[in-house]
């Protein structure tokens, strides 16, 4: 029997949107169709840039029904997954260089009733994630050193999701594969090709241009990529 197709799915990400206008930028993610939204939170102290914390994230909440990611760029994520849960963060997504334990966020995270999803830096073997990798509901590639959006996506990235799309291959998972960085219409097609589920996208979305034109361009090239995955 034929292997289902892999549901790929794009998460637009607010960080590159005007602060000033985000509601307009959500509805505009909304209706030109993706399928989450990306909220990278900073602390200054993970990476040296701050966003925002989870008074924003909840007026996002009451402004979408879009399932949130909230991707934690924060040292001390367990000190915060209540407040970004409460938020209305449908996946809390935690760095695994932080300074915690990963399997105390997982369980915490899981406790609380989140979807959890675990990050490496573009530095980090994905091997970093191997006490908690099964159980997760997200893995998230970088494909940039975090902190800032509208950086040039890091090849490197590619064979660390060919590795991971194995691993959860391997093990029958359909755990989303996140690729997080400088994904434009032509890296995205690499990126799906190396097995990613679930694109991050800020620039490609929100700066210049019009979100639901840039969001079909992105689906067309995450399709193709898809096509052309070893299965
Ligand atoms: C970087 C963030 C990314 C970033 C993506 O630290 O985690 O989510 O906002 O933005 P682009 O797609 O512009 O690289
Ligand atoms: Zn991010």
């Amino acid at each position: 029997m034929p292997t289902p197709p892999r549901r790929l799915r794009l998460a637009p990400s607010l960080l590159s949107a005007d602060f000033a206008a985000l509601g307009e930028a959500v509805r505009a993610a909304e209706s030109g169709g993706a399928d989450a939204l990306h909220l990278d939170v900073m602390d200054g102290h993970f990476v040296p840039n701050i966003s925002f914390g989870p008074a924003l994230v909840a007026a996002v909440r009451a402004r979408t029904r879009l399932p949130l990611d909230v991707h934690l760029m924060i040292s001390d994520p367990l000190r915060y997954l209540e407040a970004f849960h409460r938020a209305g963060g449908d996946t809390l997504v935690f760095h695994v260089e932080a300074d915690a334990d990963p399997e105390e966020v997982v369980r915490r995270a899981r406790a609380l009733g989140a979807a959890v999803g675990a990050a490496v830096r573009p530095a980090t073997p994905l091997a970093a994630l191997d006490r908690v990798f099964d159980r997760l509901d997200q893995v998230l590639v970088m494909s940039v050193h975090p902190g800032f959006s509208g950086q040039s996506f890091l090849p490197e990235a590619l064979p660390k999701l060919r590795e991971a799309r194995a691993r959860l291959d391997r093990d029958g998972h359909d755990t989303d594969l996140s690729i997080d960085g400088g994904v434009t219409a032509a890296t995205a097609v690499d990126a799906a090709a190396a097995g990613a589920t679930f694109f991050v996208c800020g620039n490609a979305v929100f700066a210049g241009g019009e979100v639901a034109g840039n969001l079909a361009r992105l689906r067309s090239a995450v399709e193709e990529g898809a096509a052309r995955a070893v299965r």
